[in-house]
């Protein structure tokens, strides 16, 4: 039964034609649905070294990933679990989410296999000690932004995501957009206890990126290929957009959520300008009286295209920061605004799987050229909602 709560409205913008009119939102209406669904996952997958990565099209249950494959993933189920202890307080939310955290570990003891450390053990472990204060949580993020520090090659100046891809597909040292989101593990660390080096290395990527990742009009492309000898810029191209140098979603929403926090973690201007930049591009290419983008926003055949909601959800979150680190009033609110609007659109029944299957949304696509996670449910949609959901209740 959906339940009274928190109502969040905006009231009528004043210019910004991207802002449009935000309609309500019950906060906790939507924390409580997904409270229902971790259940009827928990229920579902049982505890069994899996963790829940999508649930496609065609059927109702998860497709779940042993953790021993280091899949991107696999820090995304603890992380929504953490959220859902910020939600209800529970002791036993946090047994559960502590349980899944742990099934990580050995994770933790490896080299790093690429760049997604940051993605795996901070969306876990590093809301663990957010909600926690466990030192041992603490001891496991430090050791893995130093492990991810390894593949930072100063001659380039960026972090190499992918070492696999050197030889198999030739691109020498090659940094996808995904990676801004793995920086923040190294700011973290720089605070907590780590090498003052992690922090000058996350500035340093974010620096190298914003000079070479992105076109003139703020669009990126989704892997920038470099020398890996003197550091030059070789190429952009594409792996899950549709063209090189189209402006694929999620690529976009990776590149704002990134950007919103090397901002809040420098407080240098110049990236809070290129996240208005890339921010305004984004909203300006939404389509019409729609939150959700396309896969791709170049995709051949518009409106005949799937949606990706994990990336509205992935910009939503980021939105939500940067609403509140704004210095310009109006820009503020245009962003919380269309945040708001996103969070909408993904909490209605277009959007939220509810009785169909146990994720908390539908509609995102995964690896549209691979032909892989299609309209699906995936993991991160989720984590991404979920996270929104619980920034908007402490705003
Ligand atoms: N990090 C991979 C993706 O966004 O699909």
């Amino acid at each position: 039964m959906r339940t009274k709560g928190i109502i969040i409205g905006m009231a009528v913008l004043l210019t910004a034609c991207t802002a449009r009119q935000s309609k309500e939102l019950n906060v906790s209406r939507e924390l409580d649905y997904c409270r229902s669904q971790i259940e009827r996952t928990l229920q579902e997958t049982g505890n069994k070294n899996q963790m829940p990565q999508n649930i496609a099209d065609s059927l109702n249950h998860w497709k779940t990933v042993d953790i021993a494959i280091s899949e991107w993933v696999i820090g995304f189920w603890p992380g929504i679990l953490w959220y859902n202890y910020e939600h209800t307080g529970n002791t036993t939310d946090s047994i559960t989410a502590d349980d899944y955290t742990h099934l990580l570990y050995p994770l933790t003891q490896l080299p790093a296999y690429d760049h997604d450390l940051g993605f795996q053990l901070f969306c876990s472990y590093g809301n663990a000690y957010r909600l926690t204060g466990n030192e041992l949580y603490r001891q496991i993020i430090l050791n893995a932004a130093d492990t991810l520090a390894t593949l930072f090659n100063p001659n380039v100046g960026t972090i190499l995501s992918w070492p696999r891809e050197v030889e198999g597909r030739g691109w020498p040292h090659n940094t996808i957009i995904d990676n801004m989101i793995n920086l923040e593990m190294l700011f973290w660390a720089s605070k907590n206890g780590g090498s003052p080096k992690l922090y000058d290395m996350a500035v340093k990527h974010a620096e190298t990126t914003m000079q070479n990742h992105f076109r003139e009009d703020g669009g990126c492309y989704h892997v920038a290929v470099y020398d890996t000898i003197d550091g030059h810029f070789l190429k952009g191209v594409t792996h899950q957009g549709y063209a090189d140098s189209s402006l694929w979603a999620r690529g976009q929403a990776w590149a704002i959520y990134g950007y919103t926090m090397v901002y809040r973690e420098t407080h240098d201007k110049k990236f809070l300008r290129f996240t208005e930049k890339i921010t305004d591009l984004y909203l300006s290419r939404l389509p019409e009286k729609e939150f959700v983008p396309y896969w791709d926003f170049d995709a051949p055949t518009i409106p005949n295209e799937p949606k990706d909601a994990s990336a509205a959800a992935i910009v939503a979150s980021a939105l939500l920061e940067l609403s509140q680190l704004e210095d310009n009033k109006e820009k503020a609110n245009e962003y919380k605004t269309a945040a708001v609007n996103m969070l909408v659109e993904l909490s209605s029944d277009k959007y939220q799987s509810r009785e169909l299957k146990p994720s908390f949304l539908l509609h995102s696509t995964g690896h549209y050229p691979k032909g892989s996670e299609v309209d699906a449910s995936i993991i991160y949609a989720d984590y991404y909602y979920i996270e929104a959901l619980i920034r908007l209740k402490t705003m």
